[in-house]
């Protein structure tokens, strides 16, 4: 008897990364899956986003569970496609339990000219498009009267800046009040709204060649093995990033009944990231923030 026997849930950014892993582990549990992933380039974003084939893969994954999963390429920006697609997958599936709202890009940026763009692109994919996230998805969260989950992926940067990312630190820090809100709204229709932190995680958001540059700023070539020590400065657990499993645990938690009473929180999944005592780390943070300076600065 799985968690989440009998249940349908929607991911967004499902192609690869946290997405993957959270659709892997709730049809483990049980679940039907619908994947959402833009696959393509959003512009100035300085790596490469999720595939036809990345979404392709997962999806193989979900149904070697012996799960059904339907997928769609889909611009989570847009509010009539993630409509068209939600009613679509809903209409074959049958119903909608649980939206994990997952998808994001990572855009660092200075108070140049050029940030003004990438400000609206960061808050219009990891802010505004949760909101049509939801908006889209609702009704089907209504229609049966059991209930339902939503679960939002905001991040350390919810609860603490990050240097040269005033865009995604204001996203990140946004999902918290759309959740508390969406939360109250929601909670006498037994719709639950939460949120996961995660400290750094090995995906491509975080793990490339333009994060391995900024953390290692002496050498030419660097490898994800020498991002170790500066990442593993961040956390208080003495790891330097977390696998996307261990999201993915959490989020089956907040999608469970398990959680049948936990509305409106905001959950870390930092390895202590965000408790830090002071004096321990804002020194190499601020260094980061130098270096990442210093590399924008010389481009
Ligand atoms: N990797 C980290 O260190 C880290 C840390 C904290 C929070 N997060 C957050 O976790 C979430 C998942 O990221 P990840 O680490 O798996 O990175 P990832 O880049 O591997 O996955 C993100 C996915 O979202 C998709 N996507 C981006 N914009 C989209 C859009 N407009 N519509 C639909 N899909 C879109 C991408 O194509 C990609 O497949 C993001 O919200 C990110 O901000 C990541």
């Amino acid at each position: 008897m799985g968690k989440m026997d009998g249940k349908v849930a929607l991911i967004t950014g499902g192609a690869r990364g946290q997405g993957r892993a959270h659709a892997v582990r709730l049809a483990e549990e049980g679940a039907d899956i619908i994947i959402t992933d833009i696959c393509e380039q959003i512009e100035g974003v300085h790596y490469p986003l999720g595939t036809e084939s990345d979404l392709a893969e997962t999806t193989k994954l979900v149904e070697e569970l012996g799960r059904k999963c339907l997928s769609y390429q889909a611009d989570a920006r847009d509010a009539e496609r993630m409509r068209e697609v939600t009613d679509e997958a809903v209409g074959v599936l049958g119903r909608l339990d649980t939206v994990v709202i997952n998808h994001g890009i990572g855009l660092p940026h200075g108070t140049d000219p050029d940030s003004v763009e990438i400000w609206d692109t960061v808050i219009a994919t990891n802010l505004s498009a949760v909101w049509r996230t939801v908006v889209a998805t609702l009704p089907h969260l209504k229609a049966h009267g059991d209930g339902g989950s939503i679960i939002v992926t905001g991040s350390a940067a919810s609860l603490v800046a990050i240097f040269n990312n005033a865009a995604y630190t204001s996203a990140k820090h946004g999902l918290i009040g759309l959740v508390k809100a969406l939360a109250a709204d929601l909670a006498r229709d037994w719709i639950r709204v939460n949120a996961i932190l995660p400290t750094n995680v090995n995906t491509t958001l975080f793990v490339n060649e333009y994060n391995m540059h900024r953390f290692c700023p002496d050498k030419e070539n660097p490898t994800i093995d020498d991002m170790r020590f500066t990442a593993q400065s961040l956390n208080l657990q003495p790891i330097p990033w977390i696998e996307p499993e261990d999201v993915a645990h959490s989020v089956l938690y907040l999608a469970s009944d398990d959680a049948k009473y936990v509305t409106g929180i905001a959950l870390p999944v930092d390895a202590g990231m965000t408790i830090q005592p002071p004096g321990i780390t804002p020194h190499l943070g601020a260094r980061i923030g130098e270096l990442e300076y210093q590399l924008r600065t010389n481009q």
